[in-house]
């Protein structure tokens, strides 16, 4: 079995199958990060896969390679799993997807018409058409007497609990070209492949390879969907002094609708939100269709950044202005147990902090590294210091960014002391009102009525 691409889908997967007793070839082409994998370090921070990582690459069961030849000679199962960015118009871009066809094709032409016939899986996020054009592209190139199948099998994993979400999928979802034939090569794989992960009840399903694609759309639009709703929801507690924190408890104890993902804040980040609702809306565009709630939703996420620098603003503003101020920012991650930044929201409220004249300064658990490197792309200035607290000395105010545990309970008698005032903006409701007022704290949180000493 081969992995292509060694990131947080490609990487885990791959640790994950060779944890069954399957022999797996990860194949990625960037070369740090295989001489990083080779060396037994983990390129990503995901709690527990480092653990496995070791063990399986010492029993001989997981390789790295920057060889094609080798990854792909032997593989029956072929997993393409490279990054689907958001192209320029917001579509997809299935670049890297049609690249590592292309290059898995030129070595099946090698091998000739008498190899086993592969099965070239797209585990990537990509839109319907996506894995047609796949078999399209290895077909263009190895002409018509070489057999092979392709297949689409949409990954549900969540960055900071990856491999357990691995391990225990609420479900499998795969795509094969002949759903109707339970006993196709591809469909037999599919479930043999995964049958350790679902003896125990987690569901198989396989289905046609359209229907495949597009749950892992539906799937990320309706999460999305969520996430803008109740941040909507949470704007309008605001103007009218109504608490969001009350109004989830009373609404969330409907059965119908639960508790989960449904927290206010300062919108989605991360590199699969974003890019799959703008994905379904040019996947609308493509067919002359309007997708309108998934264009609300981008929007209402877009402006829920906004809004709370309006927060920041505002307050600095009968103050004598942000320019100058310093701001310190708990959380560079797009969410806790992470070291991904990828469309955090503190990357963009650190951006339009330092376009105001504020001075920005920036802790993160893990993310230090990533966020360095995003800020440097990113053309902006922010001084990333390692210690949680040292991070506030003499700052004019704190930006709970990513809710993080050790941002939980901290020792608010520390912070008040380190910064020049106390000042406190919560984009993620870490903290109780009443403490924040009782400690006298000016306290500005989502959704909530601010705690604001008298100036
Ligand atoms: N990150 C997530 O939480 C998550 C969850 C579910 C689905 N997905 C989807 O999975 C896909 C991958 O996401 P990711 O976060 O793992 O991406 P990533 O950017 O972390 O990793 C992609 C890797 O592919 C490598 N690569 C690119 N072209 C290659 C080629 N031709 N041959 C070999 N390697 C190549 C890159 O060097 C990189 O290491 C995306 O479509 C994403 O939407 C991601």
């Amino acid at each position: 079995m081969t992995m292509v691409g060694t990131g947080y889908v490609g990487l885990v997967t791959g640790v994950c199958f060779a944890n069954t007793g399957v022999e797996v070839v990860c194949l990625d082409v960037d070369e740090r990060k295989i001489a990083k994998l080779r060396e037994g370090v983990c390129p990503i921070y995901e709690p527990g896969l480092t653990e496995l990582m070791v063990m399986n690459a010492r029993a001989g069961r997981l390789r790295y390679t920057l060889d094609m030849d080798e990854a792909y000679r032997d593989a029956d199962m072929i997993f393409i799993c490279v990054g689907t960015p958001s192209g320029e118009d917001g579509r997809a871009d299935l670049k890297y997807v049609l690249g590592a066809a292309a290059d898995i094709a030129r070595v099946m032409k090698k091998l000739g018409p008498d190899q086993r016939a592969k099965t070239v899986v797209v585990k990537s996020t990509v839109p319907v058409g996506s894995t047609m054009k796949v078999r399209d592209t290895i077909r263009g190139i190895v002409g018509p007497d070489i057999e092979f199948h392709v297949g689409n099998n949409p990954e549900f994993l969540k960055e900071g609990d990856a491999v357990n979400d691995f391990m225990k999928p609420d479900r499998v979802v795969c795509g094969v070209e002949d759903p109707d034939n339970p006993w196709s090569v591809s469909a037999a794989r599919f479930r043999r492949a995964y049958e350790p992960f679902t003896r125990n009840g987690h569901p198989i399903f396989i289905m046609d390879i359209s229907s495949s694609e597009m749950v892992k759309y539906s799937s990320n639009n309706f999460l999305a969907t969520k996430i803008s709703f109740i941040n909507e929801m949470a704007n309008l507690c605001e103007r009218y002094g109504a608490d969001i924190n009350s109004v989830r408890e009373g609404m969330c104890a409907d059965r119908r609708i639960g508790s989960r993902f449904l927290y206010p804040g300062l919108g989605y980040g991360g590199s699969c939100f974003p890019k799959d609702t703008l994905a379904v809306i040019g996947m609308g565009e493509a067919c002359g269709f309007e997708a309108q709630l998934s264009r609300a939703v981008h929007e209402v996420n877009q402006r829920q950044r906004a809004l709370f620098f309006e927060k920041i603003k505002g307050h600095f503003a009968s103050r004598g202005g942000l320019a100058g101020r310093t701001l310190a920012f708990w959380g560079i991650a797009f969410k806790p147990r992470t070291d991904d930044v990828r469309e955090a929201p503190a990357l963009t409220l650190m951006k339009m902090a330092g376009d105001a004249g504020a001075t920005v300064r920036a802790f993160d658990p893990v993310a230090g590294e990533t966020g360095a490197e995003a800020i440097e792309r990113m053309g902006f200035e922010t001084e990333i210091v390692e210690d949680m607290y040292g991070c506030l000395d003499g700052a004019d105010a704190l930006v709970v960014s990513t809710d993080w545990d050790e941002f939980k309970h901290p020792d608010f008698g520390r912070i008040a002391e380190r910064l020049r005032e106390p000042v406190l903006f919560d984009g993620r409701n870490l903290y109780r009102r009443e403490q924040m007022r009782e400690l006298g704290f000016d306290y500005y949180s989502v959704g909530r009525p601010s705690e604001v000493r008298a100036v």
